[in-house]
């Protein structure tokens, strides 16, 4: 396997390799990270940027000038690495204020602080680059369905993406946002749980064109659903404008695990469809080192996502190379899914007048078992 370069497009937020490893039951197991030592330790890695929540680059209530400083250093890093900042995001949940959500918030002035925090953090983010801004929701849902009218809640949402396109739009911001789908942690239940229910929000906007997906591997897979499934879909709706990649054992807490510690099998089928695909956006690690691990382990994790990915990539174009793969794709009709089910000039009346043999074409194998585990072999390296 070659080693990673900023050409693979691999991302990390600051709060990934930062995480100090802070638990619901434990204190943090280590020291807090400077992000400019973040940025220069990912660079020497071969990795091509860094991404960031407002409060991970300048700590919350900072003065104007300790803002200043903070992001003067940070540029600096950049600068002297070549490392890029692709996306943006905004920490709407760490502050008790946002503790009943802040787009949804049924306070009113909480949900405007919450707007104008976005905004302040997308001026900087337009000043260093970046491209996508990604709006995770975690604090937007609730723990009693009493507490938060749903149908209410989604308008005060749309109203907060409205606003905010529009926000862009005056300024001639060249950035669009990603929502990022979770089903709940921290909230009880969150708004916007999965790639399908966002995506019908989007359709919802005012500008939808400037709302795309930033899908995470875990979240889906917390919600039981099929990860590669979701992605198709974002990809066939065109709406898959950044990826949050990690690992996670089905449907429990939210494990962030390194890309490819939890669902293997998935993984590699993830990376099949991205290569086959070509998405060419940032592959973005929203992962979080063991909370075991001293700072040597969280720079081996940091590494061990991009070795994954690379790994991944050459054993998919691999197995999509071999011969044998085009023969049992072919034998288990998997081509023939290309052919569209009403040829040119057909209607529903050639459809309607066909013969067919029903109960022969119910005795057909489809072969998937052979197929699937040819996958697995060259998965597991066997080829
Ligand atoms: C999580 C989320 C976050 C977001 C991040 C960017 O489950 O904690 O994945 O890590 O991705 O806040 O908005
Ligand atoms: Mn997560
Ligand atoms: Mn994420």
């Amino acid at each position: 396997m070659r080693n990673p370069n900023p050409s693979d497009k691999f991302t990390f937020g600051l709060w990934t390799v930062g995480w100090q490893a802070r638990d619901p039951f434990g204190d943090a197991t280590r020291a807090a990270l400077d992000p400019v030592r973040t940025v220069s330790e990912l660079a020497d890695r071969g990795a091509y940027g860094v991404t960031f929540h407002d409060d991970d680059l300048i700590p919350f209530g900072s003065s104007v000038s300790e803002r200043t400083a903070h992001i003067a250093r940070f540029k600096k890093a950049l600068e002297s690495t070549g490392m890029k900042v692709p996306m943006a995001t905004t920490n709407l949940f760490s502050h008790p204020v946002f503790k009943d959500g802040a787009f949804t918030s049924n306070n009113r002035d909480i949900r405007r602080y919450a707007i104008r925090k976005v905004m302040t953090n997308i001026e900087l983010a337009v000043e260093l680059g970046a491209k996508t801004y990604v709006c995770w929701g975690g604090r937007e849902g609730a723990e009693t369905d009493i507490g938060k009218d749903p149908v209410v809640a989604l308008e005060r949402m749309r109203e907060a993406f409205n606003v905010l396109g529009q926000y862009v739009i005056d300024k001639g911001y060249d950035i669009k946002f990603a929502l990022e789908p979770k089903p709940n942690e921290p909230r009880g239940d969150i708004f916007l749980p999965t790639i399908g229910h966002a995506l019908a929000f989007i359709n919802s906007l005012e500008h939808p064109e400037l709302v795309g997906l930033n899908p995470e591997v875990g979240h889906e897979q917390m919600a039981g659903l099929n990860f590669v499934h979701g992605i198709g879909q974002a990809l066939y709706h065109k709406k898959l404008f950044h990826i949050d990649l990690n690992g996670q054992h089905g449907p429990k807490y939210d494990q962030d695990l390194v890309f490819g510690h939890g669902d293997l099998k998935s993984a590699f089928f993830l990376v099949d469809l991205l290569e086959r695909y070509k998405y060419d956006g940032p592959k973005h690690f929203d992962y979080k080192p063991m909370r075991t691990e001293s700072d040597e382990g969280v720079w081996a994790s940091a590494s061990a996502n991009m070795r994954t990915y690379l790994i991944l990539q050459e054993r998919a174009t691999a197995f999509r190379n071999d011969p044998r793969t085009k023969a049992a794709l072919e034998k288990s009709s998997v081509t023939e899914l290309l052919v569209p089910t009403v040829a040119a000039g057909e209607s529903w009346r050639e459809i309607q007048g066909e013969s067919f043999d029903v109960e022969a074409a119910g005795q057909r194998g489809y072969h998937y078992e052979e197929l699937d585990q040819l996958a697995l072999e060259y998965l597991i390296g066997a080829f």
